[in-house]
């Protein structure tokens, strides 16, 4: 690294970096640099620990610098730092992805490797388009998603999203896009614990939809099971079960975005496991690697891969793939992460924590400006009332409150959104809620 005052000022100035998703001129004025991290904790740049309430960005579930994970990583960087993935391949992607269907749903038995959640539904996406094509129904093109769904940031995913800030700035998307109505409704579902009673009949409303469109028009519906990035949206009791009935009674390829559900977020593997429904493709991302190196992917039901084994033997099946994908090092921290979830048992210890953790966020009920609380395995949202005439002014002023009490939370408008690494302990949760708690009381305004 550069020494000497030059290097010294060169590194405290922010002014080149373009931060994503931050308030660049906001945060240049009163930097959060986060410089180590060890289990359930960052350092701050100016010495602090700090509690991570929200696995860095719902992806470290093991903990930080977990050190199986970054012994797999280091003596992968020594012994093969990269292989081409087209046409070549390496050992561990195989391995990795081989040990992937062993804990992803029956029946999803290949995969397909990315680089991140982004990468991931763009690639499910156009899987879905393709297979219809190569099964001679070209004529489902539309795909259906979600209002407040996000996706990542690719133009098939914003596309799909409902979030309408990622959206508006950025032209038309893809044609052929449908939103379903999403599921938030306070007026009956408040302070719900677990998956709210009301709302499953709100997946009717792809009926509609195909009756607008033609179902022989549709190639997908796309959803998160547990919609996290816009606040966590908690789905209705039976409202995965009716999309999985009226997809397949419709010939339409059902698709779950398991980006955050992934890898124990709600004390199972994924997600479909948790519900029941199994998806006929499912992405992930971030926990696959505990977020030590980029990966994503997406696994798919065998008859979606056979539909594309056809034809001469040495023609590409799908013109798609990315230069990283299945990269060396993301492979061998994916398969040190799977051996982490495993030895340690975090999926199950997420589901016995899961009764403390709802508790412990519902004793923020009737704490001022809080209008709900909901939660599932070791997720919750909790909403405020915006100040009048400024919107998402609250929320992030108790962000910044509790930063400076040593704790992370993630903001998304006025919500309130956790997601803390699977080994978080029952003193930590009290820590982050009180936290939340006295910065509700105290400084918000
Ligand atoms: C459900 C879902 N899909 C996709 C993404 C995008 O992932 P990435 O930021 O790795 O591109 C996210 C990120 O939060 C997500 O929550």
């Amino acid at each position: 690294m550069e020494t000497g005052t030059a290097a010294t000022a060169r590194r405290n100035d922010l002014e080149a970096l373009w931060m994503p998703f931050t308030a660049n001129r906001h945060f240049k004025a009163n930097p959060r640099l986060l410089t180590d991290a060890a289990g359930m904790y960052f350092t701050s740049h100016d010495g602090r620990r700090i509690l991570d309430g929200i696995a860095g960005l719902w992806c470290v579930n093991a903990g930080h610098t977990h050190p199986k994970i970054a012994a797999a990583i280091a003596a992968q960087a020594r012994t093969l730092d990269y292989a081409p993935p087209f046409q070549m391949g390496h050992p561990l992607a195989f391995e990795y992805a081989a040990r992937l269907t062993e804990i992803l749903p029956d029946g999803l038995d290949h995969v397909f490797f990315a680089n991140s959640g982004s990468e991931a539904v763009d690639t499910a996406l156009k899987i879905a388009l393709a297979y219809h094509q190569v099964r001679g129904e070209g004529r489902r093109t539309r795909l259906i998603g979600r209002e407040r769904g996000y996706h990542g940031v690719g133009f098939g995913g914003i596309s799909v999203g409902g979030i309408a800030n990622n959206r508006k700035a950025f032209g038309l998307g893809l044609p052929g896009v449908d939103h379903l109505p999403h599921t938030h409704d306070l007026a009956h579902n408040a302070f719900s614990r677990g998956q709210p009673a009301w709302g499953a009949h709100l997946a009717d409303e792809l009926e509609r939809l195909l009756a607008l469109h033609g179902a022989e028009t549709i190639a997908a519906v796309i959803v998160e099971p547990v919609a996290g990035s816009t606040g966590v949206l908690i789905p209705p009791k039976g409202y995965l079960e009716r999309l999985r009935a009226l997809c397949d009674q419709h010939g339409i390829l059902l698709i779950f975005d398991e980006v955050i559900t992934g890898f124990g977020r709600l004390g199972a593997a994924f997600a479909a496991e948790y519900f029941g429904v199994r998806p006929d493709l499912l992405t992930c991302a971030k926990g696959m690697t505990n977020g030590a190196v980029p990966m994503g992917g997406v696994a798919v039901r065998r008859e979606i891969y056979d539909a594309f084994m056809q034809g001469p033997e040495i023609a590409i099946e799908l013109f798609h793939g990315y230069t990283y994908s299945g990269h060396p090092l993301a492979a061998a921290a994916a398969l040190a992460t799977l051996d982490v979830y495993r030895d340690e048992g975090l999926f199950e210890r997420a589901a016995a924590l899961a009764p403390y953790w709802q508790e412990a966020v519902h004793s923020l009920n009737g704490v001022p400006h809080v209008i709900d609380v909901r939660n599932l395995g070791l997720v919750a949202g909790i909403e405020l009332a915006p100040i009048p005439g400024q919107p998402t002014r609250r929320a992030f002023d108790v962000f910044l409150a509790c930063y400076e009490q040593g704790v992370l939370i993630r903001t998304t408008g006025d919500i309130i959104a956790l997601s803390p690494p699977l080994i978080i302990d029952k003193p930590e949760i009290d820590r982050l809620i009180d936290t939340i708690a006295s910065a509700l009381k105290g400084g918000a305004r």
